[in-house]
């Protein structure tokens, strides 16, 4: 079946995955939003997509704060239209011992990567559900399902907090038409890498089966496909792209 345009939006789009996702669902026909703290950069990566502004706008928001991003969906709603996609990919990595992560900071990286999926996913999935069409895409992590603590115990912990929120709003938009996925990614070149101690980066790729960092095009293409109609009877799914890394 052929898609039909729909109103999009990416979190955390102002640069890596979420600026490729971005792009991937504007070249599918789709209306993009691209929501990032860095409002300068999301508006630029929203301008090289559509300098005119009718089907890609940027606007800065910080994912943490629920009245921000409440102002953030009105902002889109009222520029391209109801959302009928939403990819949660902003996210927090800090590479610190499990040890010495002080509280303020757990908190804030799980305000960040996880309670902004519960705070994004109930203000925009009842209207899917009333339209009888939506696709959400949740941006997990192998760390997530392993237990890796290189990205930090607060980030694993936060990834694996998104697979189990996936399942249970998969449960609740079933029958409505709306489908909840999470997408669990690792070792992906993006310029979250470049703040990686260069041994630790050489180190992990002796580990990839596939013999190469991801790309960022291989991972958004992945969560486009998740967001079309074909995608229809894929749900509450975590879906590995790892180079191999991790195999079940
Ligand atoms: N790159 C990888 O290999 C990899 C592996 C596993 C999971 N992931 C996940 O994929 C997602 C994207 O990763 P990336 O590598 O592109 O990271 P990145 O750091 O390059 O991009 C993250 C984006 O999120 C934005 N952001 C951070 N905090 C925010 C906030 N409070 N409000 C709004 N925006 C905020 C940042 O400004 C940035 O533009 C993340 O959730 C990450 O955990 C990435």
């Amino acid at each position: 079946m052929t898609d039909t345009s729909r109103v999009a939006v990416v979190t955390g789009a102002g640069r890596g995955l979420g600026a490729a996702i971005a792009t991937d669902l504007h070249a599918g026909g789709h209306r993009v939003a691209l929501l990032d703290l860095d409002g300068e950069a999301a508006t630029a990566a929203a301008k090289a997509l559509d300098p005119a502004g009718e089907s890609a706008v940027g606007v800065a928001v910080d994912v943490r704060d629920p009245a921000a991003l409440r102002d953030a969906f009105d902002q889109v709603r009222s520029s391209l239209g109801v959302p009928e996609i939403l990819v949660n990919n902003a996210g927090r990595t800090v590479p610190r011992p499990v040890w010495d992560i002080d509280l303020d900071e757990w908190d804030d990286v799980l305000a960040t990567n996880l309670r902004s999926v519960l705070i994004a996913t109930r203000e925009l999935a009842p209207a899917m559900r009333d339209r009888g069409w939506g696709r959400v895409v949740n941006m997990a992590s192998l760390a997530g399902q392993q237990g890796g603590l290189v990205a930090g115990a607060h980030y694993a912990a936060s990834k694996a907090g998104i697979l189990v929120l996936t399942k249970i709003f998969a449960k609740e938009l079933a029958a409505a038409g709306v489908t909840v996925n999470a997408v669990a990614p690792a070792a992906v070149r993006t310029p979250v890498m470049d703040a990686m101690d260069p041994g630790q980066l050489e180190r992990s790729l002796a580990t990839i089966p596939v013999g190469r960092l991801g790309r960022a095009d291989e991972v958004a293409a992945l969560v486009g496909f998740l967001c079309t109609e074909a995608a229809g009877y894929i749900t509450g799914a975590t879906v590995d792209i790892n180079g191999g890394v991790f195999m079940r």
